[in-house]
């Protein structure tokens, strides 16, 4: 399982994190990203400290109008930009936008929505994020009620061919990883279980 680094909840500042995370051997570093209108908290402009990644980024964008935030990070090391199910946009364009840049695409779905809601662009999308915590900050408790959804995105794959991977955000550490790992999912982000820690790869190690 791949593990994706999230630095929302960290006891270092941003520069001394974003360097830690990069000396560890976890695949990508998750960038989230809060507008104030999707979700309560709005993060701040990061993408100078960003710039010289090595680290391919997996953004998730927590924004209700992404179109902006998407020209901006499709300028970095970004492998994935995620957007959110429940927007009032217009999810094609977004995901042809995405798309045009030579970056994948993702949709994150809440706690609460189901796969009904994205069964238009299963065939479409590179990834689906699977909030196990309500969006809008770190360190929050794994809800335990999605893994049905996770166990259905997985079935519908192998039913129709789908190409997304799994990925499942928030709430993971040593023991929820648990849950997940006899089943076909291809990622977790994990953030405060890793930047809370002294060791940040010792962390990466307990989740793999
Ligand atoms: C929730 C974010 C998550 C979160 C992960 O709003 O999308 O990425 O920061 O952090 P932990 O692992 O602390 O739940
Ligand atoms: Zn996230």
């Amino acid at each position: 399982m791949k593990v994706s680094v999230s630095f929302l909840k960290t006891k270092d500042n941003l520069v001394q994190t974003l360097k830690r995370i990069e000396q560890t051997d976890c695949d990508y570093i998750h960038v989230d990203v809060e507008d104030g209108i999707f979700v309560p908290n709005k993060t701040g402009v990061i993408q100078s400290n960003l710039q010289n990644s090595l680290k391919k980024l997996d953004v998730h964008l927590m924004c209700a109008h992404p179109s902006n935030f998407i020209e901006i990070y499709k300028n970095l090391n970004t492998e994935y930009i995620t957007i959110q199910a429940e927007i009032k946009e217009n999810l094609n364009s977004l995901i042809n936008k995405i798309k045009t840049y030579n970056i994948k695409v993702g949709i994150a779905l809440n706690p609460e929505t189901s796969i009904k809601e994205i069964e238009p662009y299963l065939n479409l999308i590179d990834q689906v994020l699977v909030l196990s915590v309500h969006p809008g900050k770190g360190g929050q408790e794994f809800i335990k009620d999605v893994i049905p959804k996770i166990e259905k995105l997985i079935k519908l794959r192998n039913e129709n061919n789908y190409h997304y991977i799994i990925n499942v955000d928030g709430g993971i550490n040593d023991k929820t990883i648990n849950y997940l790992k006899d089943k076909q999912v291809d990622m977790v982000v994990s953030g405060s279980f890793v930047c809370l820690a002294s060791d940040y790869q010792q962390q990466i190690n307990k989740l793999r």
